[in-house]
């Protein structure tokens, strides 16, 4: 069956190309989405599917019933693009000024819509049921994972999987790993109240630059002295602003800044620290301080058993030497909201390629992919929900 849904996926791979371009044209921003969820309405419907529109805002579900009774397995993809320019010069650039498909979300929900076509068209042969989730606003932060969470879409579901094209990684290969693939991001904002004065009379002001500039290095001190070396984290400070002239002590600093963590306890621990820093550091000089964490997504720690089975799919389709196992990466993802409620994985599909100019990092005005990723990322999908309903009816 495996061979099949693979070949049909082949068949149909100038489709999924041109669903791809078609959305690349058309970019639309997180929890701006209209066109977008209504091309995958549409597309499902057609061949169909039964599907839920609006779910937690502005997301697709989509559900295949297999003939057979048995588990349901869902796949994920989410569709929104960025607040960037196209500066590609390729046929299937942006038409829309300002918003770009930056980071492949177009891509993976091609994919979805083609893996949804042939396992529709193989629904005879199923046990059990596959639910697509079609999801909004992954770029920004609450994210829609966690509103359709809420609205039901994981009702009923076994376990997830889902991908993110990665162009750092050659387009035939593909990242694994059973652990944190992806960092909790988070974003921090600080304000420091000194009291100005005359740069000549520093004795008679509290100087909040000397106090922000002594925070930014004891900052960097939490990251070597307070996390284990076996663990890792970064806090990057982003901005700093203070003062208007050059002889003046400024009254005020504001910083802001980013967090990444893997654990959910260095997470804990780095805020708690950051605050107790800042407020000890004001107190001793007489400022007073403000300090807000905003929280982002939290990690994505994929499921030892799904990720080996999703792993022995791809090496299946790409080879054995083309899957490896990946370093997490510090960027953040809302996955990981998937994986807090039912087992699963995330992986990363290559999708780089220098000759053909895939080579720009995502979020990059001239990104774009090796479109053959969007037939590996499909197999390896499509594998995956076959194999997880097969195995489970297996053991029942
Ligand atoms: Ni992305």
């Amino acid at each position: 069956m495996l061979e099949d849904i693979y070949q049909l996926l082949e068949n149909n791979f100038q489709e999924t190309v041109q669903i791809r371009r078609h959305l690349h044209q058309h970019p639309e921003l997180s929890f701006e989405e209209v066109e977008t969820p209504r091309l995958i309405a549409e597309f499902l419907g057609n061949l169909g599917i039964d599907i839920r529109t609006g779910v937690g805002g502005r997301g697709v579900v989509g559900c295949i019933r297999g003939e057979k009774p048995g588990k349901t397995v869902a796949l994920r993809a989410d569709f929104d693009a960025l607040p960037l320019q196209d500066q590609k010069n390729v046929p299937y650039r942006s038409k829309v000024p300002g918003k770009m498909h930056a980071c492949g979300h177009d891509a993976h929900t091609a994919t979805l819509l083609s893996v949804a076509k042939v396992l529709q068209e193989k629904r005879h042969l199923l046990e059990g049921n596959i639910v697509l989730i079609h999801q909004f606003a992954e770029e920004l932060v609450p994210g829609g994972a966690k509103a359709m969470i809420e609205d039901g879409c994981l009702d009923g579901v076994d376990a997830i999987f889902g991908t993110h094209l990665w162009t750092t990684i050659p387009v035939g290969k593909a990242g694994f790993t059973s652990k944190a693939i992806m960092a909790a991001a988070d974003r921090f904002e600080v304000e420091i109240i000194g009291k100005g004065g005359h740069g000549a009379m520093p004795h008679e002001t509290i100087d909040p630059i000397v106090i922000g500039t002594n925070y930014v290095q004891l900052l960097q001190q939490i990251i070597s002295r307070s996390v284990s070396p076996l663990d890792s984290a970064v806090i990057s400070v982003g901005t700093f602003h203070g003062g208007d002239a050059f002889n003046i002590i400024a009254d005020q600093v504001s910083i802001t800044g980013t967090v990444r963590t893997f654990q959910e306890e260095t997470r804990k621990a780095v805020q708690v620290k950051m605050e107790a820093i800042l407020r000890t550091l004001c107190e001793s000089a007489g400022a007073s301080c403000h300090f807000r964490y905003q929280p982002g997504y939290p990690s994505v720690i994929n499921h030892e058993q799904e990720t080996s089975l999703v792993q022995s799919a791809a090496k299946e389709i790409l080879g054995e030497d083309h899957c490896f196992i990946t370093e997490p990466l510090m960027v953040g993802e809302d996955f990981s909201y998937y994986l807090q409620e039912v087992p699963g994985a995330f992986f990363l599909t290559g999708a780089g390629n220098i000759q053909s100019g895939a080579k720009y990092p995502h979020h990059h005005p001239l990104f774009d992919i090796d479109e053959r990723a969007m037939l590996h990322a499909g197999k390896i999908l499509a594998a995956a929900a076959v194999r997880f309903l097969m195995e489970k009816s297996e053991r029942k």
